[in-house]
């Protein structure tokens, strides 16, 4: 399709490597909501109109986050975390939340780190490939409803609050760096201890998902642990290395 090069020559995303029936129909209810007539005219339209663009991306990319969603599996993972060398004494825990949308999610892993593993250094770097959500992510500003996943202990202890706006303490913010990355393009970082990338391989086809798995499983050190959404777990794990531990969770383990 003439429109998906052009898109990706413009935009570097590649909408091929998106589930095609969503994204034909994401693109052309905006098409038809915006009054184009074909996708040559609406893409004409989006290279001279950046607000059209930023519509584009908001529908393909559904940028929905929680703090705290699914806790059960949050839990989980503290258990594996705590039983693991990586959160011992005089460790550093480098993780990473890819896909991290509006900042609920590494926001989250900071406050847990924080309250379960005092003492513990840490960094969280969190990627998004829409530079709209990571600007919202870097303020860490919700309302109040945006909050409704955060333990009261939590809100308390992590975020300070004016009228009906809560902000992440400063302490917590500095813990997490934001910057915009492409999961299907940019280099990955390495020797990580923890991945998070949750609900957003399920947008993609098989091919890009394997892809995408390949990729973060390679850049887990041994050990690391790789934290996935709902359904978004894979059959066969170890042909990438990894070793399912929980519903949810999967460990690096080298070959011996
Ligand atoms: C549903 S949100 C998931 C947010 C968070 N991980 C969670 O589970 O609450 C999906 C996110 O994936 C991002 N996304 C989509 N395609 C991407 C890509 N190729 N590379 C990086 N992020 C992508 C979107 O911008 C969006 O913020």
């Amino acid at each position: 399709m003439e429109f998906t090069s052009q898109f990706y020559d413009f935009t570097g995303i590649n909408l091929q490597s998106y589930k095609r029936p969503q994204m034909e129909r994401r693109l052309t209810f905006l098409r038809d909501k915006l009054g184009f007539r074909d996708f040559t005219s609406f893409f004409t339209a989006m290279r001279q109109d950046p607000a059209i663009l930023h519509q584009l991306l908001d529908r393909m990319t559904i940028n929905v986050s929680e703090f705290f969603r699914n806790p059960e599996r949050w839990n989980a993972l503290v258990s594996k975390l705590a039983q693991s060398e990586i959160v011992q004494e005089g460790q550093r825990l480098e993780a990473w939340s890819a896909a991290c949308s509006t900042g609920e999610e590494p926001y989250t892993l900071a406050m847990i780190l924080d309250n379960n593993f005092p003492g513990l250094d840490y960094h969280i770097f969190a990627t998004d490939i829409d530079k709209t959500v990571l600007n919202s992510a870097r303020q860490g500003r919700y309302r109040d409803a945006q909050l409704k996943g955060v333990p009261e202990r939590y809100r308390h202890k992590y975020f300070e609050s004016s009228s009906s706006t809560w902000t992440v303490q400063r302490a917590l913010w500095r813990k997490v760096t934001f910057q915009e990355h492409n999961l299907l393009r940019d280099d990955y970082p390495k020797s990580l201890d923890l991945i998070i990338c949750r609900n957003v391989l399920i947008y993609f086809t098989e091919e890009a998902k394997h892809y995408v798995v390949t990729r973060l499983a390679n850049s887990l050190r041994d050990g690391g642990f790789l934290f996935v959404g709902s359904t978004e777990q894979f059959l066969r794990s170890e042909t990438f290395g990894l070793v399912q531990v929980g519903p949810f969770l999967y460990q690096k383990r080298n070959a011996p």
